[in-house]
């Protein structure tokens, strides 16, 4: 019996993003904007300065930076995904460069940049140190790295429940065989454990802030439709179900919720944002 090749953790996050690009500025009342807006206030880019923008995406934060840093600054953002490069590139100022390329390789020369910034990309990548170390290496000497990223501890009662019922599909129905970043990629926004991963690849003076945002779908139908662009795994597994499979599901979330009184289909999102210095 032939089984499909499970798919590796890259390729899911590239069918996660090239599918969702369209969608990715709007979802969520805007979050992405928010996020954006808040990490380039916290990066502080003035005017003539050299940033790079890693797992730039759609280009929120690209195009606040090049705002910012003005026609004697320059950005490049780089990104693994075509789909997000592509939505990015319908509005390119005329200083932004955008180039297909991994965080954890960067093919620039050693103290090319002012500002570094990664816009909640650190917990998508194959190797969240490399792509620090890399970020550490292409800046000089009093430049520093912007980064932003989800902390998962914050999540709602809903949220845990909504969780554990997609654990048990996927562990239900192996033949889907999907990967899944190790656990300890889901820590990485707190604050504590940000922290320590920058001072560890050689930053210094590390500031910490945090935002908290979140809503409230009508339904289980519309809970499942927002879910989906919560990330790869959830993608995958949303996205392929039959009617009578996603039927199932919202019954069984209605069930779940109703037990929840107030706190039924509530959700949190909750970023970590972190300042860190080259020395
Ligand atoms: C949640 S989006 C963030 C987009 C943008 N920075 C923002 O703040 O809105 C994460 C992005 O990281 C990109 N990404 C994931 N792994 C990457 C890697 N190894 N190197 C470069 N980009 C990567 C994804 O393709 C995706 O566009």
């Amino acid at each position: 019996m032939s089984t499909n090749p499970a798919p590796n953790l890259l390729t899911q996050l590239v069918t996660f993003f090239d599918d969702f690009a369209p969608h990715y500025d709007e979802w969520a009342h805007g979050f992405h904007r928010k996020a954006a807006e808040r990490l380039v206030a916290l990066a502080h880019p003035t005017p003539g300065e050299h940033a790079l923008d890693v797992g730039c995406g759609t280009g929120l934060v690209t195009r606040a930076l090049a705002h910012n840093v003005g026609r004697r600054g320059s950005v490049v953002g780089v990104d693994v995904t075509p789909g997000m490069l592509e939505v990015a590139r319908q509005k390119t100022p005329a200083n932004v460069q955008y180039l297909y390329m991994p965080g954890e390789r960067l093919i620039f020369r050693d103290a090319a940049f002012d500002l570094v910034t990664m816009g909640l990309a650190l917990a998508y990548f194959v190797d969240a140190r490399a792509a620090l170390a890399e970020a550490h290496r292409v800046l000089r000497s009093g430049g520093r790295l912007a980064v932003s990223c989800q902390r998962r501890a914050l999540a709602t009662d809903a949220q845990e429940e909504f969780f554990e019922i997609l654990d048990r599909m996927r562990v239900d129905h192996p033949f889907m065989r999907l990967p899944r970043h190790d656990d300890e990629r889901g820590s990485l926004g707190e604050p504590e454990v940000l922290t320590r991963q920058l001072y560890e690849v050689g930053f210094d003076e590390v500031k910490i802030a945090t935002m908290v945002t979140g809503g409230r779908p009508k339904n289980a139908h519309e809970w499942v439709e927002l879910m989906k662009g919560a990330g790869p795994l959830p993608y995958s597994l949303l996205s392929t179900m039959g009617p009578a499979s996603r039927r199932r599901l919202e019954g069984e979330l209605d069930e779940v919720m109703g037990r929840l009184d107030e706190d039924a289909f509530r959700f949190h999102i909750a970023v970590t944002f972190a300042l860190g210095y080259r020395d």
